[in-house]
């Protein structure tokens, strides 16, 4: 049985939505047990703050958390960065250092964007993954080190190992557990409560009142597509919380490109305001389904998805 160290650390998640909830009970059960873990998810969907969460809730928590951006490691300096340099190991190399890992010794090392990680670097991780052994640059010696890594990507994985830019093996070793952040339009539900919360932690910021969206509001909000995840939402809590202090915030009052979306059917297609004329649409769209197929009526049929009697009706019908 894994004892839960700290789950108040996950308070500062916020939402309920089912994909969230189960997430997070697997998150507390793998920070407890002390594996690495591997967090999914586009860009804004809280992967750091979950990893800030499974490290403050593990019992690493009281030692360092080192986060490292690997897509912003320049190339030449990425191993000795890593794992540390001897004295004079390379040009430059002035005195014995430590690298992230020797830094975290104790602790997690967080791993965000390891997608980015470059080959060479990824099958010196893997050794390290696999029994906690590293080498300085310049030193023969292995050393050990009991670090617990967190890896953080916004690329899909898979896709990288078929184009072979990621390790299989490493991806296994790191994904002992994999938590995929849902994105925020499939929690949508959970957009007036991380609204409520960003408004308040902003007024707070701001010194001023905080202020609110109408219902109105609030419906826009939960239309709109959210490409830049719960960022964006934070993004707009602030922008209106700054020029809106202490007032109510109206549909009117959001950016435009939410206040311009518009609900999307399942189809993909979206009525325009002004409504059609479905008769001619019908005629319109037979006509080229002809076109296209240069007069065949067997394929035109295929290209509107109806049979070829459904079709034959339809010429008939509309005299065609
Ligand atoms: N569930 C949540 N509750 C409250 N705040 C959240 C939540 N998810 C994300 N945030 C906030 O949204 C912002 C973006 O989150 P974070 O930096 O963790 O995303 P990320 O997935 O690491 O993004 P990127 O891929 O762009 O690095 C942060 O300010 C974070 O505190
Ligand atoms: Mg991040």
């Amino acid at each position: 049985m894994f004892s839960h160290s700290n789950n108040d650390a996950f308070d500062s998640i916020i939402g309920h939505s089912p994909a969230l909830e189960s997430i997070i009970r697997t998150a507390q059960i793998a920070a407890a047990a002390d594996v690495h873990i591997l967090v999914e998810g586009e860009t804004g969907t809280g992967k750091e703050l979950m990893a800030q969460a499974l490290q403050q809730s593990s019992r690493r928590a009281d030692k360092p958390f080192v986060i490292i951006n690997c897509a912003a490691l320049p190339a030449e300096l990425i191993e000795s960065l890593m794992f540390g340099h001897e004295k004079g190991a390379f040009t430059g190399a002035g005195e014995r250092k430590d690298g992230f890992v020797q830094k975290a010794a104790g602790g997690t090392l967080f791993l965000d964007e390891i997608g980015e990680l470059p080959l060479s670097l990824q099958a010196k991780l893997l050794r390290f993954v696999e029994n906690g052994e590293c080498q300085r640059v310049g030193s023969h010696q292995l050393e050990k080190v009991d670090v617990r890594i967190i890896a953080a990507t916004n690329h899909d994985l898979l896709q990288l190992m078929n184009d072979g830019r990621f390790r299989k093996d490493l991806f296994y070793r790191l994904s002992v557990v994999t938590l995929r952040l849902p994105n925020l339009k499939e929690r949508r539900k959970d957009i007036p409560e991380l609204a409520r919360h960003f408004l308040q932690q902003a007024a707070q910021r701001n010194n001023a009142e905080a202020c609110s969206f109408s219902q109105d509001a609030l419906n826009q909000l939960k239309l709109y597509s959210w490409p830049g995840n719960i960022r964006e939402l934070k993004n707009v809590c602030q922008h209106v919380s700054a020029l809106l202090p202490g007032e109510i915030v109206h549909k009117e009052n959001l950016p435009l490109a939410i206040q311009e979306s518009k609900a999307v059917s399942d189809s993909g297609y979206t009525l325009p305001e002004h409504g059609i004329d479905m008769e001619s649409l019908e005629i319109d769209l037979i006509k080229q389904a002809l076109s296209h197929s240069g007069g065949n009526k067997s394929r035109a049929a295929k290209l509107l998805g109806l049979s070829r009697d459904a079709f034959l009706y339809r010429l008939k019908k509309h005299k065609l």
